[in-house]
């Protein structure tokens, strides 16, 4: 216990004891402190567009069954059956108005509720003996929706999802929220990588500083036209709510002129200047910066990017939402989705689909530079010296605490939050203060009381 209050003293003054990306124990205590009571992304609504459509996601080893039921509403159901546990739903994706359990026959509708037990006069005493009504798949605890996407907490006291992203909203909204009609995915791309989820995570809040190292090749290639290093630098990271990311400083031009320079056509932007707020406009209009990576704690990720996709100069631009599933503390499944305005044009839709594809998702060429480090990083913290090393995670930050540079004014930058200009590790510090937050607080083991099918849930009329 001592060891661990250690442990987050150092985090808290951006000090990483570097054993925390692989160790047992401490993804121990991120399965029940953490990932038990966070907010966690599990599908978007336009995976499940029409009634009965559903797709299965788990939340580290809890699968739930995402689905759209026959009133139009969104459920998430815990994937095993009331009678004897079997998964009731084991296929990924698709469209049914019932799921029957494979092992003894149980039916359920896609809401829920048990419709069919096989032989039940004659093995429960019918509806006198054991009565279906009532009867449910059991609900994720906690459930929310934002722009279309689906959140789940385990905890059923999690406070609102919109308390919890808080100001983050306001950059979400960049991402999810081009037009009125919002985004459609493609994917998930999903693959294993032997590294800590944590550090995607991190990497995708604020580290602006890796891009004109790690991704020197993309740039010598000439598939990326931005992340020279002095590029980079002239963006800054934004913290508001339970999320943080970055940005790029674009040239100087109105906000027509700066959408159309990372390659959105006109007819998107006029979208965008309906449905954005003055301030999200002036972020990019007056203010000259445009949203690139980001991360909502805890693991979920997003990226807005703009390459070269053809021969010529012209780029454009993709967005892509990501989660971080941790499999263990040193293997991560990542979920990668394409996302697109549902309003933008046919052809604009497939070129930002092979922009995405080229820098990120299973092949993507960002996707290769990023992962090879992150998998040597949890490698080599695993070892007995690992246990000795504070890692240095104080870039923004001089020796006393105080900032190497000013937050930037509201002049300066219309967003919610805080933020910086340039390179710092502002939002790393963010996101693993938040860890430590959490991995601090015990769990109330109250809150999550068993519960099955065993008596009648109202008086059954004889
Ligand atoms: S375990 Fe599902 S019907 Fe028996
Ligand atoms: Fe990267």
């Amino acid at each position: 216990m001592a060891e661990q209050a250690a442990v987050f003293d150092a985090v808290r003054r951006g000090m990483i004891p570097a054993h925390i990306y692989n160790d047992a124990e401490i993804f121990s205590l991120e399965k029940e402190r953490l990932f038990g009571r966070s907010w966690l992304f599990v599908a978007h609504e336009s995976e499940v567009p029409d009634a009965g459509d559903y797709v299965v996601r788990r939340v580290l080893e809890d699968s739930f069954i995402i689905s759209r039921d026959n009133d139009g509403g969104v459920r998430a159901m815990f994937n095993m059956c009331l009678h004897r546990g079997m998964q009731v739903c084991r296929a990924e994706m698709g469209n049914a108005s019932h799921f029957r359990c494979p092992y003894h026959g149980w039916s359920y509708r896609n809401d829920g509720r048990i419709v069919g037990l096989p032989f039940h006069k004659e093995a429960y005493g019918g509806e006198e003996g054991f009565s279906r009504k009532g009867q449910t798949l059991l609900p994720a605890p906690s459930l929310g929706t934002y722009n279309g996407l689906i959140f789940i907490s385990l905890d059923p006291d999690a406070p609102p999802l919109e308390e919890f992203l808080g100001d983050f909203k306001f950059y979400l909204d960049y991402y999810t929220k081009q037009s009125s009609s919002g985004i459609e995915l493609r994917g998930p791309q999903r693959w294993r990588v032997k590294a800590n989820w944590k550090i995607g995570a991190e990497n995708f809040a604020g580290d602006m500083y890796h891009t004109p190292q790690t991704h020197t090749s993309v740039v010598e290639i000439g598939l990326f036209r931005e992340p020279k290093a002095e590029k980079r630098k002239d963006g800054n990271t934004y913290w508001a709510g339970n999320g943080g990311g970055t940005t790029y400083k674009l040239p100087d031009g109105n906000l027509e002129e700066r959408l159309r320079y990372v390659g959105y056509p006109d007819e998107m932007i006029e979208r965008m200047k309906e449905t954005w707020s003055p301030d999200q406009q002036t972020v990019i209009g007056d203010n000259g910066f445009m949203i690139s990576a980001a991360s909502l704690f805890p693991n979920l990720s997003f990226v807005h990017n703009w390459p070269r996709v053809e021969e010529s100069d012209d780029v454009l631009p993709f967005v892509s939402i990501r989660q971080w599933q941790p499999i263990s503390e040193n293997e991560t499944e990542i979920l990668s989705w394409f996302a697109v305005d549902k309003e933008a044009p046919e052809e604009f839709k497939a070129l930002s689909y092979k922009a995405y594809l080229m820098c990120f998702g299973s092949t993507g060429m960002f996707e290769q530079d990023d992962v090879e480090n992150w998998v040597s990083l949890t490698n080599t913290a695993a070892g007995s010296m690992a246990r000795r090393l504070q890692l240095n995670s104080r870039m923004g930050m001089l020796f006393d605490g105080s900032p190497v540079v000013q937050p930037l004014s509201a002049e300066e930058f219309a967003g919610p939050g805080v933020a910086h200009a340039g390179y710092g590790e502002y939002n790393q510090r963010h996101l693993l203060n938040e860890w430590a937050n959490c991995l601090e607080r015990p769990v109330d083991e109250a809150a999550s009381l068993a519960v099955g099918a065993e008596k009648p849930i109202e008086e059954v009329p004889r």
